[in-house]
């Protein structure tokens, strides 16, 4: 079946379990980034994962019940826009093309909501995300009340949509995975490519376009989010983009980059050095928070909670900055004073998937324990260790800043790391 089809029916089962209603999801809106110009179109993740329909100006609604009914507003045609700006769906074609129930003109839709909420017992929506729409949705409620005195009902509650699609996006189907292989894929031989052009003399920028040619090349795929290419020590600002540094012989540098392939983002790590081989303080670092990512990986199964990687990576993280002379103490002592965070101030991954950081919650909904993993969820395990210069700190680990990720799918008997580089 149409994925995106058989998400909406799971929606919809949701729904009418939680008393029914009615579910309105715009996507996003085009967002100019100067003058007449707007930024590269992106769906909004939870339309897209409904919908798969890629135009701007578009609302999905669904209305649970006994007969559960799709509905989607879009643009129409218009063969003088179409001229400037390529092939629009409209509605007939849209309808068929995604299988969805009704399909409408988008210019109907702010008539056509008040008949559609009227008597609902509830709204599905996403509040607080957008403020123009949370305008426009109770524009449409306060029409439907104030046709109370002819009967009509008015919803008895709002949702937030987001609660029931976060879980459903955290295990990801057959489709979802098979999108982010290829991201996988095409994001490791990025690396591949990146890796073999570093060089001393080379900018960072240099490398940042070798990762966005292979991105590109490989069927004009986008970064999922700015790629960082940090060299000597702007590895350790985490957030790095400015990549204007000249690579220098003895150097270390970090990449972070990945590309997204029909909304599924990849995200990986890896710290190369530049001019000749890792040796030194710099390959203490690196085989440190390989050890690090080993071990997080090691916890990684159907029935462990989401943060025992992170608290594997931080274990051996710690011992590693105590045997280096980095922090003093014992382990445990490190551990409970949170003294590593000098070195390692983030968590050690995320879920992945429509969303860089992706949706799901971190924590059980109905105890207080981390979120138990299950098979088809992804996430990334990405420790580091990030060494500012301070008079405490021998000379030698002075700017060094590592960070190894990688991509992982939960599977029924452990793991797969998907990102192969
Ligand atoms: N590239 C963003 C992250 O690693 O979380
Ligand atoms: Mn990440
Ligand atoms: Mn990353």
């Amino acid at each position: 079946m149409n994925p995106f089809k058989s998400r909406r029916e799971r929606l919809l089962t949701h729904m009418t379990k939680m008393g029914e209603g009615m579910a309105i999801i715009p996507t996003a809106s085009e967002k100019m980034r100067n003058r007449d110009t707007a930024y590269p179109y992106r769906a909004d993740s939870y339309f897209h994962y409904l919908t798969g329909f890629p135009e701007p100006e578009a609302v999905l609604v669904l209305i649970a019940g006994d007969s559960p009914r799709s509905l989607l507003f879009c643009r129409e045609k218009d063969p003088a826009k179409e001229v400037w700006d390529g092939f629009r769906f409209g509605p007939d074609a849209a309808r068929e093309t995604f299988g969805i129930d009704e399909a409408h003109s988008i210019k109907t839709l702010d008539e056509k909501l008040p008949e559609l909420i009227a008597n609902q017992p509830a709204l599905w929506f996403s509040m607080g995300h957008d403020a123009a729409w949370d305008t426009r949705l109770m524009t449409a409620v306060n029409a439907v009340r104030a046709l109370a005195r002819k009967g009509t009902r008015t919803p008895a509650s709002i949702h937030d949509v987001r609660h029931i699609l976060d879980e459903m996006r955290l295990i990801k189907d057959d489709h979802e995975i098979a999108l982010m292989r290829r991201a996988a894929d095409i994001s490791a031989n990025a690396f591949r490519r990146a890796q073999s052009l570093i060089a001393p003399g080379r900018f960072e920028y240099e490398i940042e376009a070798e990762l966005l040619y292979e991105f590109c090349k490989s069927g004009r795929h986008h970064p999922a989010y700015p790629p960082i290419v940090a060299s000597g020590p702007n590895a350790c600002v985490l957030h790095y983009v400015t990549h204007d540094r000249c690579m220098k012989a003895g150097d270390l540098v970090l990449i972070d980059a990945g590309c997204e392939v029909e909304g599924y983002a990849a995200d990986i790590t890896r710290t190369f050095p530049v001019g000749g081989p890792l040796i030194g303080a710099q390959k203490e670092v690196v085989d440190l928070v390989a050890a690090a990512q080993k071990a997080a990986i090691a916890t990684l199964r159907p029935g462990r909670a989401f943060h025992d990687s992170h608290d594997a990576a931080v274990r051996v993280l710690s011992q590693g900055m105590i045997d280096l002379g980095l922090l003093n103490g014992s382990l445990d002592g490190v551990i409970e004073s949170e003294a590593y965070k000098r070195f390692y101030m983030h968590r050690t991954g995320h879920w992945l998937g429509l969303d860089v950081h992706d949706a799901g919650l971190y924590r059980e909904e109905t105890r207080d324990a981390g979120k138990i993993l299950v098979p088809g969820m992804t996430l990334t395990v990405e420790p580091g260790c990030y060494i500012r210069p301070a008079d405490d700190i021998p000379r030698a680990f002075h700017n060094i800043g590592v960070r190894i990720e990688d991509d992982v799918l939960v599977t029924p008997t452990g793991c797969e790391i998907l990102t192969k580089v």
